[in-house]
């Protein structure tokens, strides 16, 4: 196919010289009824290609979706307009029903969670490889899963992330192998991993190892709109027409056209030019990487320490900084203007990607020497803290739909503790549950959690923000 094409953007581009009277949805008419401050800030073009699902659309999305399939590396591809978190909850519904076992890796996202609320599946957990040096999750290891399938013959699906935040990509080559050796589908949750495939210094991608059904945000690190996202099916263990019919459950039935556009042209910027760009972010990345080790008490890690790491990825560990993540992201937000994707207690992730610029990268060099001089003389006093012991800890003892349909009460924290939960509480980002819905609430997930929100971090997905209390099954 020619990669060079956009059915998308040509479909766009003639509509915006149509002069007609709109009396279709949006209710905004190309922009003529949406509020002046906003028009004036945002220009008027954006709004002209807000439209609806035109008669050509159709098949300009099929036919962009056919490109998109072929550059990626997929038989299948569906354009998302709600995240990686549709995808991650079509996947689980296509391919599992109420009572099913589903293999799945602890360090998921929260949107997998609540996939397994919708299909009723029964989760078994897999616990994940931990490198204390650099508090770092390595996700769930062959041997791992290989220990779980022959436990759990009778296993409908495995579902796994790769890479992970830190882009941690893991043996993705060797657990599909495993998961294909007992004739179970691999789902990946590839959500950080749209631009692997397109450099050769980067790690595989999940379906170029072979994985049946894939889910990417497009819009985390390959150039598409916040919230577009594909969803990639190949080989013949899962029907297409078993995802057609999640999809028609979950997606929108007005998807965002301008989210649509941007995953037709990111798809397009990657399959002609993704190369050289990458080319460009894996030396931004390289020389940022080494700078910031010369700083003192400041370290990061390269594929040498950590297997298949997706370079363009950069964790900087400021535990010996004497200050959390937390409290070095406010000082280099508020102060130096540097904003990272997400601070943990022990780190500061970075994500580089094809917009990245070398002044993004001297002001990222400013910005830790500068939190080194001011803060560099206080050394650490709270004790490291392992978050891998902590997450793998929790029993599951209901599965997520039957903790979510079963009436619940409302706890003060530390009464709740030896009770199910009734919701997923992670820390956000990375939105992994540190108590998953329909596990068992331990102490150490009550320190672990008072702890995060002490060190300045946020909690998702507590009914009480303030997590004086939380929801169990009654
Ligand atoms: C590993 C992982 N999976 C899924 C998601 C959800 O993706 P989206 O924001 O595209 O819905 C995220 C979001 O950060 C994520 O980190």
């Amino acid at each position: 196919m020619n990669q060079d094409l956009t059915p998308l953007l040509e479909v766009a581009r003639r509509y915006l010289d149509i002069d007609h009277a709109p009396f279709y949805m949006p209710g905004h008419k190309r922009g003529q009824g949406i509020d002046r401050e906003f028009t004036t800030l945002m220009g008027e073009t954006v709004f002209r290609l807000d439209l609806p699902e035109l008669p050509e659309l159709e098949a300009a999305v099929t036919e962009a979706e056919l490109l998109a399939a072929e550059a990626y590396g997929s038989d299948r591809a569906w354009f998302l307009t709600n995240g990686s978190t549709c995808g991650l909850q079509a996947m689980l519904l296509a391919t599992c029903r109420q009572g099913d076992k589903v293999l799945i890796g602890r360090n998921c996202h929260k949107a997998a969670i609540a996939g397994l609320v919708l299909n009723g599946a029964t989760p078994i957990y897999l616990p994940t490889d931990y490198l204390p040096e650099f508090d770092l999750d390595l996700g769930v290891s062959p041997a791992t899963l290989e220990l779980f399938l022959q436990n759990h013959p009778d296993a409908k699906v495995v579902m796994l992330v790769s890479p992970n935040y830190f882009g941690v990509c893991g043996e993705i080559e060797k657990l599909v192998a495993i998961a294909h050796a007992f004739n179970i589908p691999l789902l990946v949750d590839a959500a950080h991993g749209a631009h692997l495939g397109f450099h050769p210094d980067l790690p595989i991608s999940a379906l170029q190892a072979g994985a049946d059904l894939v889910v990417q945000s497009t819009h985390k690190v390959a150039g598409s709109l916040t919230q577009s996202s594909i969803l990639h099916l190949q080989g013949n263990l899962i029907a297409q027409e078993d995802v057609d019919r999640a999809l028609q459950i979950l997606r929108s039935s007005s998807p965002n056209l301008l989210l649509l556009i941007s995953l037709d042209v990111a798809r397009r910027q990657m399959a002609v030019n993704g190369k050289k760009l990458l080319a460009e972010t894996l030396k931004l990345a390289e020389e940022a990487r080494s700078r910031l080790n010369q700083i003192p008490d400041l370290r990061t890690f390269s594929q040498v320490e950590v297997p298949s790491l997706d370079s363009t990825r950069l964790t900087v560990m400021v535990d010996r900084m004497g200050i959390t993540g937390f409290e070095a992201d406010v000082c280099l937000h508020s102060q130096l203007d540097v904003m990272a994707e997400m601070p943990t207690l022990n780190q500061l992730v970075f994500i580089l990607s094809l917009g990245n610029t070398q002044s993004d990268i001297e002001r990222l060099i400013h910005g830790f020497r500068q939190l080194n001089e001011e803060k560099g003389k206080r050394k650490k006093e709270k004790g490291k803290i392992n978050y891998e012991l902590r997450i793998t800890n929790c029993q599951a003892r209901l599965t997520p739909r039957e903790a979510y349909l079963a009436e619940s009460d409302r706890l003060p924290l530390h009464q709740a503790i030896g009770r199910i939960s009734a919701e997923s509480l992670c820390p956000y980002p990375p939105g992994i549950p540190l108590v998953c819905i329909g596990e068992e609430i331990t102490i150490e997930v009550v320190e672990m959690l008072q702890c995060i929100l002490r060190s300045g971090g946020i909690i998702n997905g507590a009914s009480d923000d303030s997590l004086k209390t939380i929801r169990v099954v009654k």
